[in-house]
């Protein structure tokens, strides 16, 4: 029988996952399948359970799945610990669940390797401080940018996060207002807002001259947080397609042990 994957979401008919993956087999050589499986959150748990039975070899979970599926496992990696959420769920050999998450690594290759960015020294900002912003921090961090500032709404669960992080680096928690006179070289949004295409409360003049705009969320249309950035003269401005591809990608080397060569499937995306 051939190696059964699939994506778990709600709702999941967007998800471009089934296509990168069966790109990511085909160029490795690899046999598998890999579906778009639409799962509610209250069936999630017997869900993931029947799949597995079924001979299932690992899911990837996606919005609003990914604290369920962190809670689900047997066992976590660290950085999934950091996320507090998990997008790659792989079976082991003695039959318990591993649970991973890949977003932070896929956001870092992005930038890093596909777009050519150097985050040591910059200043980041990072927008949103709820699940999706949880989990690219501590690779964020790792990068040891000169500064860290996180801006929410609700300024609590930023502190929350700083707190949450403290022993990777430093975070600083921020209101939208208080962002009014800095600028920085880097604005990631990790709000949700884009889903409904509005834009956090953000001013004109935080982008530093080339600095460089990127979106989580990604959409067949630039988004508003994409729009935004254009419009403050952003040397980039681009949506989380990228991000999406490589994190993909190290969800197949879990799974497969090959990390297959994203540029291709990127090119094909866009
Ligand atoms: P996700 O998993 O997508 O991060 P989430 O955990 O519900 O979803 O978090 C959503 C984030 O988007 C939060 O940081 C939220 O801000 P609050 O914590 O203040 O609610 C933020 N958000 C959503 N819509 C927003 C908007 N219109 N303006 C600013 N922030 C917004």
């Amino acid at each position: 029988m051939m190696d059964r994957y699939a994506v778990f979401g709600y709702p999941i008919g967007h998800s471009k996952s089934p296509v990168i993956h069966q790109q990511f087999a085909a160029q490795t050589k690899q046999t598998l399948s890999y579906e778009a499986i639409e799962v509610k959150p209250d069936v999630f748990s017997a869900t993931i359970d029947a799949f597995f039975h079924a001979g299932g070899k690992g899911v990837n979970c996606t919005v609003p799945l990914k604290e369920l599926a962190y809670d689900k496992v047997d066992q976590l990696t660290e950085r999934a610990e950091f996320s507090g959420a998990v997008n790659t769920v792989k079976l082991m050999d003695d039959g318990t669940l591993l649970g991973d998450n890949t977003d932070g690594v896929g956001l870092l290759t992005d930038l890093c390797v596909n777009l050519g960015l150097s985050l040591g020294g910059k200043r980041i900002l990072v927008l949103g401080a709820g699940g999706a912003a949880r989990g690219i921090l501590g690779p964020l961090l790792s990068a040891k940018p000169s500064d860290l500032y996180l801006a929410n709404r609700t300024i609590s669960k930023a502190e929350e996060m700083k707190a949450l992080f403290s022993s990777v680096g430093r975070i600083t928690p921020s209101s939208y207002e208080y962002l009014v006179g800095q600028q920085f070289d880097l604005i990631i949004n990790a709000t949700s807002a884009s889903l409904s295409d509005s834009l956090p409360a953000i001013t004109k003049g935080l982008l530093s001259p080339n600095g460089v705009c990127y979106d989580l969320a990604y959409s067949t249309q630039p988004t508003a947080f994409v729009r935004w950035g254009l419009r403050e003269g952003a040397s980039l401005s681009v949506d989380g397609r990228g991000m999406l591809v490589e994190q993909a990608a190290h969800a197949f080397k879990l799974w497969r042990g090959v990390l297959p060569d994203t540029a291709k499937v990127l090119e094909g995306l866009k």
